[in-house]
């Protein structure tokens, strides 16, 4: 392979010979044969994400008590979904109706179906209740009514919120328990409550829930332990509680600081505390899984410097990848065929109408040119599942590479 050099090459990502390989592919190739904006997702990354996760649970005396569901909201994409199903790897997590019906036609069977949702209809819970074997958390008191109404004598999973959270560095937007309330799962003043409801619907209450925010990496450690021992008060007043369900929010490195999550410490907290206990362990995990699985390859459609700022314009916008301008989350774009020549500071931008529409402000790259082709690493989770089609510019095309 050829010499690492930039802080996101790796196995299956990098260049030979200034060219761009992406899942044992040319990735100029790809951009010959296929029209962009087009997404591209590497199975073998997903496996090797998938596997990583259960060798650090496995490791931390977890073998054969742990269940990973993909959060499929992450990337719904039919063939991975299929793929990952063959792949016997994972089950999946779903949170809303349509997404257990399309992870039920992409080969999953509701029991291997974790769901939890928020803000639910009536017609929602009737749909949901008819799936022999779904696995169902709820986030809320009006939730376990609603189940219970529906059919007693069912076990279930209760999604707490802490009041403490975990996030990217602290980024609020990716925080869903902590400083402010907010609607995500049942809070300790209310939990007595939830049980008395769950015994009077005569539900079982099976596992503990929780997922408190998204993006977190080793420097975060600390703050994931603190939820998981928040999280301990709510599993020891439940005696029939079996299972833990750790929630997602496992980050990728999205800038060269960043380091990759240290999963074996990760995973030493949760033997820390849930072991003694003896409680089988789930997780939700969507980023982790698929994002750096995924390049979005694009077209430099113009390039123009104005006032001090060199602009690079592509042929896609934030509106099919919000993270960036949404979420200030950056994706690194990397040249396909990179030319000899000293860097430069440039502004990437998209082809919509919005003043946010910037994909990397101020990024050093080799001179690019109209019509080269241009990759963004990080684009396989919360990409083409969020895409709207602003501006009428909603068109892409996805590949699954095995
Ligand atoms: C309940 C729940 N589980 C899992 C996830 C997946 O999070 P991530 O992709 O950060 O791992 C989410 C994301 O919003 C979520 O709300």
């Amino acid at each position: 392979m050829a010499a690492m050099h930039q802080w996101w090459e790796r196995d299956r990502l990098h260049y030979v010979e200034d060219r761009l390989v992406f899942a044992g592919r040319s990735v100029a190739g790809l951009a010959r044969q296929f029209d962009s904006p087009a997404f591209f997702y590497d199975a073998a990354r997903v496996a090797a994400n998938l596997t990583r996760v259960h060798d650090a649970l496995d490791e931390a005396g977890f073998a054969g008590r742990h269940r990973i569901n993909y959060a499929m909201k992450a990337n719904r994409f039919a063939p991975l979904l299929t793929w990952m199903k063959t792949s016997g790897l994972c089950s999946v997590d779903a949170c809303s109706p349509r997404e257990v019906e399309h992870a039920i036609s992409s080969g999953f069977s509701p029991a291997e179906i974790s769901f939890t949702a928020t803000s639910l209809s009536d017609r929602d819970f009737d749909r949901l209740s008819r799936l022999d074997g779904l696995e169902m958390n709820c986030d809320s008191l009006h939730s376990l009514r609603q189940w219970g109404e529906r059919g007693s004598g069912r076990s279930v999973g209760i999604r707490v919120n802490p009041a403490v959270g975990v996030g990217r560095a602290q980024n609020e937007m990716l925080q869903y328990s902590g400083g402010r309330t907010t609607k995500f799962g049942i809070y300790r003043e209310q939990f007595g409550v939830a049980l008395e409801l769950a015994a009077r619907y005569d539900l079982t209450v099976e596992r503990i829930h929780f997922h408190t925010g998204c993006g977190y990496l080793t420097p975060q450690l600390s703050a994931w332990e603190k939820v998981v021992e928040e999280c301990l008060w709510f599993v020891d007043q439940v005696a029939t509680v079996t299972t833990v369900n750790v929630g997602g929010g496992l980050g990728v490195p999205h800038v060269a600081m960043d380091d990759p999550l240290d999963l074996s410490c990760w995973a030493r907290i949760l033997n820390r505390h849930f072991r003694p206990r003896d409680l089988q362990i789930e997780v939700e995990p969507g980023d982790y899984l698929v994002k750096d699985a995924g390049l979005l390859l694009l077209t430099v459609n113009a390039v123009e410097t104005k006032k001090d700022t060199m602009f690079v314009g592509v042929d896609a916008g934030f509106n099919i990848a919000v993270e960036p301008a949404v979420y200030g989350l950056p994706f690194q774009p990397v040249p396909v065929c990179r030319r000899p020549g000293a860097e430069i500071p440039i502004t990437l931008v998209g082809n919509i109408n919005e003043a946010l529409d910037v994909w990397y402000p101020n990024v050093l790259l080799p001179q690019l040119k109209t019509g080269d082709p241009l990759a963004l690493i990080n684009a396989g989770a919360y990409s083409s599942s969020m895409a709207s089609n602003h501006c009428m510019r909603g068109e892409f095309r996805e590949f699954l590479l095995l």
